[in-house]
């Protein structure tokens, strides 16, 4: 699977004052979707957002569209490609009934396009905005449970639906017509925690990994492999199947030499003043993670980071795939012209690996 992580955020993944296009305006994702789609990526996916005045400063200035809107927007003006957007579930008043609606409507207007990456929050700043306290880790993920159980039923279920349980969420002869129409909508959801991997077995298609130990390339290739096969685990104890999704930023270029001048560019215009230390996070996917290259993790993401040229691309790409990656997510330092160059230079290159049809 090859999937484009949208930047609907300002600053992309990277904070970094070197001179690019990339910007988070619809025109701008637009025109990224359409080359995506054109070059024939899988899906397009873009994260949830809600920072106070600021963000994390500088040019991660927390200027961000709108997930669910954005994707589902796209939707219309697609043909092909699967439009995953981000949902805090536990947020605000959403009801699994607004979302079984919404999900319901999006498939017949994408035709079966639409997904949900379900997050719960780790940031405590963002449940504060919404007039609540952070809600304890495993805790969070009791509740997503309980949401996305609901939410199954009201996509599934032809009679009057009604629950309660842990949670607020009360439904009383609820009903959701039509159904969608492609079966049940892609969940997506991204964890390295024991409970977020209860959770991707029971309910997940797709789940987002990070690389565990690091964003360099050795430190993904060590710490991959247990953690996809504990997410494998997890699904086949439900008698499921999912599939992980890695998010590489891609810096490619001509040959290595030029690629690592990029990368150099790229880090030497870190942006000090992008700070995202300044509200606290519970996630665990990131917790085992080297300090060392902080620098470089601000200025490119903390994603990991696939660097070389288009043939040592492929073959990084092909290292992933061997250790338990089923897709590669991807995001670029300046994406209109990154996308082209991939696009060019490196996916004939898969192809010819046998990592694309
Ligand atoms: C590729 C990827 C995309 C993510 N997108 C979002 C997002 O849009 N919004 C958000 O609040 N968290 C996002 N997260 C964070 C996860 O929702 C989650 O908090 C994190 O992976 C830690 O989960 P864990 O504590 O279960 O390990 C993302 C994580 C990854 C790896």
């Amino acid at each position: 699977m090859l999937g484009l992580f949208l930047p609907i955020q300002a600053g992309g993944w990277s904070a970094s004052t070197l001179p690019r296009t990339t910007t988070w305006t619809f025109d701008y994702i637009l025109a990224l979707v359409a080359k995506a789609e054109m070059l024939g990526f899988d899906l397009a996916f873009a994260l949830a957002q809600w920072l106070p005045k600021g963000g994390y400063g500088g040019v991660t200035n927390g200027m961000a569209l709108d997930s669910f809107m954005s994707t589902a927007a796209l939707g219309a003006v697609t043909k092909r490609m699967m439009l995953i957007s981000t949902t805090h579930v536990l947020y605000g008043p959403w009801h699994p009934l607004h979302l079984a609606k919404f999900g319901a409507t999006l498939d017949h207007i994408t035709g079966g396009r639409w997904g949900i990456n379900v997050v719960t929050g780790h940031r405590a700043v963002e449940h504060e905005m919404f007039g609540r306290q952070r809600i304890e880790h495993d805790q969070r993920y009791d509740l997503a449970d309980e949401f996305l159980h609901v939410m199954k039923r009201l996509w599934s279920d032809d009679e009057n639906f009604s629950f309660a349980g842990q949670s607020s969420w009360r439904l009383n002869n609820a009903f959701v017509t039509p159904k969608p129409r492609y079966g049940r909508p892609i969940i997506v959801s991204a964890t390295g925690s024991d409970a977020g991997i209860r959770f991707a077995g029971r309910h997940s298609d797709l789940v987002f990994i990070t690389s565990p130990a690091g964003s360099n390339i050795g430190q993904a290739l060590e710490s991959v492999p247990p953690l996809a096969n504990r997410i494998k685990q997890a699904a086949s104890e439900f008698g499921r199947q999912v599939r992980t999704v890695i998010n590489p930023v891609v810096i490619c270029r001509g040959t290595e030499r030029e690629a690592w001048d990029y990368h150099d560019a790229i880090v030497a215009h870190v942006d000090p003043a992008h700070r995202p230390e300044r509200f606290d996070s519970d996630a665990h996917a990131w917790r085992g993670r080297d300090s060392a290259d902080v620098i470089k993790r601000r200025a490119i993401g903390v994603n990991l980071h696939v660097v070389g040229s288009p043939e040592q691309v492929v073959d990084q790409f092909l290292k992933l795939r061997n250790a338990g990656c089923d897709g590669f997510q991807l995001s670029f330092y300046d994406f209109q012209p990154d996308l082209a160059f991939f696009g060019a230079h490196v996916l004939p290159l898969m192809k010819q690996a046998g990592l694309r049809h």
